[in-house]
This record gives C-alpha cells, structure tokens and sequence, in this order.
C-alpha cells in the first residue's frame, strides 16, 4: 500500500521517468506476443468504444492501473480510481470503469487514427505493479467526402447558365473535373480550402454552358483512391419560349374571369328586374282590389 503511495507521488515530478518504462514494457509485451492488433474504422466525428477486454471484478478494479496509450503517446490513466486524461482527449472521452475497463472517445478527428492499447497493472504480493494485460486496437479513421451538390446559380448572360458543383469534409486533398461526353470542360472559379482545426477539405467548381443545347455533365471529385460524383442534366430551351408560352395563358385568364363575371351581373341584374316587376305589379293588383272592397262597402252602407 505504503508503496502504491509512493508511486502516486512521484507520477507528478518524473513523469517521463514512469512513461519510458510504461512504454518499454508495453513495446516489450507486444514483441513478444507478436499478435497483430484488432482493427477498427471509423468517420470523422463518429463515436468509438474501446475496450481492455479484461474482466475483473469490482475489488480487484480499486488496485488495478489502467492507462490508455495511442502509439508512443498517452491518452489516458486511471490510478487509484482517478481519471487523468491527455489534453488531446480532454473533454471528449469517456472513462467507463466497470467490470470490463473501456473509454469511449467522441467527435473522432483525422488525428486520432492510431494504434491503442490499454496496459493493465496489478501489485503482485509485494506490493509490485507488473502487467497483467495488455490490448492493441487499431484506429482507422477515414473522412469521405459525400456525394457532391450541383445548384444552379442563374444567367450570367443570356443563352448561358451557371452551376455549382460543391462538396466538403473530405479528405486527402481533392481534384474536381467537368466533364461531357468524357471530355474534360473548362470550369471556371475553382475553389479549394481546408478547415485548419479539422484538416478537412471543401472544394467547389463553376461551369458556364449553352443553353439552347442538351447537355449531360459530370462533376468529378477524386481524393486518395477513392471518387466521388454527381451528374447533371439539361433539356435545351428555346431562345425565347417563355414568352410564347406564357402569352396565351396571361389572356385566357383574365378575359375569361371577365367574361364570367359579365355574365352573372347580367343574369342578377334581370332576376332582380323580374322580380321587382312582379311584385310592382302583384301591389298594384291588391290596391285595385282594396280599392273595389271599399267601394262594395261603401255602396252597402249608402
Ligand atoms: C468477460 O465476460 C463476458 C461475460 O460477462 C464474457 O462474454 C467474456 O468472454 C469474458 N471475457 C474474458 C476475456 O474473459
Ligand atoms: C475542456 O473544458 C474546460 C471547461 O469547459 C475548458 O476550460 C478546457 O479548456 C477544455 N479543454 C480542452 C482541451 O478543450
Ligand atoms: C478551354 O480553354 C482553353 C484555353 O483557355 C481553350 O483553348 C479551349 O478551347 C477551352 N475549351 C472549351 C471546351 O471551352
Ligand atoms: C468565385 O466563387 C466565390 C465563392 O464561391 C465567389 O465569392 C466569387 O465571386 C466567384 N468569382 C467569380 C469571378 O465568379
Ligand atoms: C449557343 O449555341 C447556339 C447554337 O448552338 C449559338 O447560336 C449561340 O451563339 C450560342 N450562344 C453563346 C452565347 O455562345
Ligand atoms: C433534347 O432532349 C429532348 C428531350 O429529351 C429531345 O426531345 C430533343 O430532341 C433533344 N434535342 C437534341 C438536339 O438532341
């Protein structure tokens, strides 16, 4: 116990010394076993659960070392229960300590492809730490670029259309090439960057073309050994159909909406004629006979 202290101690003040052996041992354990690591790939900004693959129990998991190393650098220690992790790793790793040791890294970048391995230590009788296990996962991270976009920005002069061909967060490097007919076109504005946190790319094209023709483009983007692309169609256009087009419609429309509405007005405005009529006449008729009761009256009582 005394000496477990002692070593709790000295981590902070030579901390190279602790490392080299850790690193001689863990080099030596593999030379030995010679077994090729387990290889895992992930994307950019994917998720990866790592394991010790060491079963314990929860005793035995209090006087355990565990310390995570990706090639020659350290990734992350546990001792005594306590969690110290590498700036690299900082804020985005979890320790998971259980009765099967794992840490879970997130938003995996480009930069943690690697080789890692967890070292496990356990105090012999003698209070000792020698390694009791010892686990390599290979990393691969990959960063695909997706399937690009092509967006139509408008005429930049009349008969002549321009597109956009882009896509972003990729890697290695990318090349972008038109083509028709598998003849390679001249596009125009070209655009490449690279995020410098991320070192991923973006990349974008323009491509000015004839309307009045049928046309069939491939926006190419290779990186590494791997392609990526988007086809995009045109029907020709007339020079001006638009206009002949539309014309008919914009009239039929309107004149018909007039026409329509002509129509009812007139029907209305005969029914309420008729009807005024009939009633003028239906009152006059009532009043001639008031009139002629009165006057049968009258004569009676005369
Ligand atoms: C650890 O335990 C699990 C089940 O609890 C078992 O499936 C696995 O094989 C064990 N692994 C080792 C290395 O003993
Ligand atoms: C981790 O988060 C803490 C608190 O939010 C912050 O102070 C620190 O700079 C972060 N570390 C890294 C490496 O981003
Ligand atoms: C591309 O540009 C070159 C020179 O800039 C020109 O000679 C060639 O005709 C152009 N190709 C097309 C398809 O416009
Ligand atoms: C080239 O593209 C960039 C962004 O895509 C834009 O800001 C710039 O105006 C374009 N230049 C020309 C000449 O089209
Ligand atoms: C587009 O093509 C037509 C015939 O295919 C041609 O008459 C016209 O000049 C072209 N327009 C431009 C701007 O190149
Ligand atoms: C262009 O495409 C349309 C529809 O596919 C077709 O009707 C037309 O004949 C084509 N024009 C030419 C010049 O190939």
């Amino acid at each position: 116990m005394g000496h477990t202290m002692k070593w709790g101690t000295l981590l902070p003040k030579r901390p190279c010394l602790w490392l080299s052996q850790l690193l001689v041992l863990a080099g030596l354990f593999h030379f030995c076993s010679g077994i090729t690591p387990k290889s895992v790939t992930k994307r950019v900004k994917e998720t990866v659960v790592l394991s010790c693959d060491y079963n314990t129990t929860t005793e035995e998991l209090a006087s355990l070392r565990i310390y995570w190393q990706k090639d020659s650098k350290m990734v992350l220690a546990i001792l005594l229960g306590k969690v110290q992790v590498w700036s690299e790793y900082e804020n985005r790793t979890i320790t998971d300590i259980n009765n099967n040791p794992r840490i879970v890294i997130l938003a995996l970048r480009l930069s943690d492809s690697g080789t890692y391995t967890c070292v496990i230590q356990k105090p012999d009788l003698k209070g000792t730490y020698k390694v009791e296990h010892l686990t390599s996962v290979k990393l691969m991270i990959r960063a695909d670029f997706p399937v690009p976009t092509i967006n139509d920005l408008g005429n930049p002069s009349p008969n002549i259309r321009r597109v956009i061909c882009s896509t972003s967060g990729g890697f290695p490097r990318p090349y972008l090439s038109w083509l028709e007919n598998g003849e390679e076109l001249n596009a125009t504005n070209t655009t490449l960057s690279q995020d410098p946190e991320t070192k991923l790319y973006t990349i974008s094209s323009e491509l000015d073309f004839n309307m009045t023709s049928n046309h069939s483009f491939l926006c190419l983007v290779k990186y590494g050994d791997l392609t990526v692309s988007q086809t995009f169609y045109w029907q020709e256009s007339k020079p001006t159909p638009s206009a002949n087009q539309h014309l008919p419609w914009t009239i039929i429309i309107p004149v018909s909406a007039c026409g329509i509405s002509v129509i009812i007005a007139v029907m209305l405005a005969c029914l309420t004629c008729r009807n005024a009529a009939r009633c003028r006449r239906r009152r006059r008729n009532e009043n001639m006979e008031m009139q002629r009761w009165s006057v049968s009256i009258k004569s009676v009582e005369g």
